[in-house]
């Protein structure tokens, strides 16, 4: 299959690419396009038969269920039930982050297909803020469910390019929006009974929510105690006292998500800041290629074939928004090994650390 990319540079270029895409999405075919996040792989959510485009593409297994982009807020209560008990906290979120990087999971409506929820009881949904998917989706007008658009278990796209080696040949289109704004992947909020519970870590950062949770307290002129601040920051996968101590120590999860989600080929390692390592390839008795991945500064760990530096000024937004490329970009490199440094566990952080230790559990 031949793979076609559209620029959308020019207001003319826009217009032609929106109308093909939307035409192919018309026809049940899946097409790639960028959101503020990562690259998604769109498909019509309600067609079973243009669903199963995006699992084979992808290579990705049947029981890894897909999110749910909204073409608009309405849509929300045409795929999910949402219960009494949660309404003032999703109206709260999506007033809040939508359209933006968060994606709310609740109880689903039977309007979305089993392939789209791997038969869950539930389905993942957001609304993107990219301007060109928002053009797609509002001139397709209905759900397209959208995963990153790479192969399965690999690194997350944030540039056209990276589209491209993942699935040139595999899809008849990918839009170029050019990187992403990002550069990791939506918080996953899973709302049940009236709490939350955090799947993924992404740009919407647990103190992002905490702010809505005490807006909402305020609103309803309501002080909520220490044990229940703590509570619900507990629910988020954070550690209230590391909080109060100005770090928040997190875990988080998605089911689906393996831990070797976001794996590059060449074996990755974490490294405290500042740690020396040295690495012998045992077979050939000589100092392995290394490459490093720091975060602020030039690594004095070891010798490095390859350097990359999230970012100068120490920005965890900037970090973030290069994570993929620069990941990526070592892992072409040739490498025996990436020693990646840790980043601070805060804010954007948060998300990296994730991806990071994501990317490490790989190899072990
Ligand atoms: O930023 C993003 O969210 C990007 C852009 C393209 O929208 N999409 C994305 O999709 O990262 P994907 O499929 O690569 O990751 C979605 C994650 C998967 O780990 C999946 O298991 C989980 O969401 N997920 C989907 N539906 C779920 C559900 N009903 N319950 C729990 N987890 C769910
Ligand atoms: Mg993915």
């Amino acid at each position: 299959m031949e793979t076609q990319t559209l620029a959308t540079n020019t207001a003319r270029r826009l217009t032609a690419a929106v109308k093909a895409a939307a035409g192919a999405l018309a026809d049940g075919q899946p097409v790639a396009l960028p959101t503020e996040t990562v690259y998604g792989l769109a498909a019509d959510a309600l067609r079973p038969d243009a669903v199963v485009h995006i699992y084979e593409a992808k290579e990705r297994p049947l029981f890894d269920p897909l999110i749910v982009h909204l073409p608009s807020r309405d849509w929300l209560d045409r795929v999910a039930n949402i219960p009494d008990g949660s309404r003032a906290i999703v109206e709260a979120l999506m007033a809040r982050f939508w359209p933006g990087p968060l994606t709310l999971v609740l109880p689903r409506r039977s309007i979305v297909p089993d392939i789209v929820t791997s038969g869950l009881e539930t389905v993942a949904v957001r609304m993107s803020a990219h301007p060109v998917f928002r053009a797609v989706i509002e001139h397709f007008g209905l759900p397209l469910a959208a995963p990153s658009a790479n192969r399965f278990g690999r690194i997350s796209p944030t540039t056209v390019e990276h589209v491209q080696s993942e699935l040139e040949g595999r899809i008849p289109l990918i839009v170029d929006g050019g990187p992403t704004e990002h550069g990791v992947e939506s918080t996953i909020l899973k709302i049940e009974g009236g709490e939350l519970q955090m799947l993924r870590a992404g740009p919407v950062t647990p103190e992002d929510l905490g702010g809505v949770f005490h807006a909402l307290c305020e609103a309803r002129n309501y002080r909520p105690t220490e044990t229940e601040v703590a509570y619900f920051f507990e629910r988020l996968g954070v550690s209230f006292s590391a909080m109060l101590r100005g770090e928040s120590s997190v875990s988080v999860e998605a089911p689906g998500q393996l831990a070797s989600h976001y794996a590059p080929q060449t074996p990755l390692r974490l490294i405290a800041p500042g740690v020396s390592v040295l690495i012998y390839d045992q077979e050939n008795e000589v100092p392995a290629r290394l490459g490093s991945l720091a975060f602020q500064e030039p690594s004095t760990a070891a010798e490095f074939v390859c350097e990359e530096i999230l970012s100068p000024a120490g920005d965890l937004r900037e970090a973030a928004a290069t994570l993929f490329a620069k990941m990526r970009r070592l892992d072409e490199a040739g490498l025996d090994m990436i020693l990646a440094e840790q980043v601070p566990e805060r804010g954007l952080g948060i998300a990296i650390m994730d991806r990071l230790r994501k990317a490490a559990a790989q190899h072990v």
